[in-house]
């Protein structure tokens, strides 16, 4: 009984120190959903080590401000010139890291579970002139970022569709961005997403991420 008690008070004390920290959302499709475009191997390992590192490592970076738990990542993002300089670059890089993998993950779903709908592909055709426009402009930014990083579909504030990259694991929240907004399709193309199935064949993998990209989540995001 006493065994049992004291099991009960450290896992109080336990939720107690975790509350209100940033955690990760469980996958909304298992590890082998995506395949054959993504691997299983490489989800596990990208969702259970590097992501949740990223989460980690951001949650010890506020330990000394705790406050910051309660926020929105994202006004992290769009205030990090005045946090506490002494972690703004965990922030920029961990939380950037945190953020980033969250949306990524939902804007896959099983290859043939969505459809782009006609709404969609007349917004993309306006913007790029057509969807193979856009999908080639997307693929270009993915191609061109030289080492780690993000390429992005963006909606301005003024609601224009622009397609970029980012390095690292920066964001279109951020205040150096050069293009700001809400990133509506994230494509993570550090080697650790591509590299045990495609090895250095970075292009193959982005031709791949078409087969798996969550449509209707890509929409949602556009709050069509
Ligand atoms: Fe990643």
């Amino acid at each position: 009984m006493k065994r049992l008690n004291l099991l009960l008070l450290l896992s109080i004390c336990f939720s107690l120190i975790s509350y209100g920290q940033f955690k990760q959302t469980p996958l909304p499709y298992d590890y082998k959903a995506l395949e054959p475009y993504i691997d299983s191997t490489t989800m596990y390992i990208h969702f259970n080590f590097h992501h949740a590192a990223y989460t980690n490592n951001l949650n010890k970076a506020l330990e000394k401000y705790p406050e910051l738990y309660k926020k929105d990542v994202t006004e992290l993002f769009k205030n990090l010139n005045e946090l506490p300089t002494d972690i703004q670059t965990a922030v920029r890089n961990n939380g950037g890291g945190y953020y980033n993998h969250s949306l990524f993950w939902t804007m896959m779903a099983p290859a043939g579970s969505t459809k782009m709908s006609a709404k969609l592909e007349k917004a993309l055709t306006a913007s790029f002139g057509s969807v193979d426009a856009f999908k080639t402009a997307f693929e270009n930014a993915a191609m061109t970022r030289f080492g780690s990083g993000w390429a992005w579909l963006v909606k301005e504030p003024s609601g224009k569709l622009t397609i970029y990259s980012t390095a690292n694991q920066d964001n279109p929240f951020m205040p150096d961005s050069k293009v700001k907004g809400t990133p509506v399709l994230a494509l993570d193309v550090w080697e650790h997403a591509y590299y045990l199935k495609y090895q250095n064949k970075r292009a193959a993998y982005v031709k791949a991420f078409w087969s798996v990209v969550n449509w209707a989540e890509v929409e949602k995001q556009m709050g069509m």
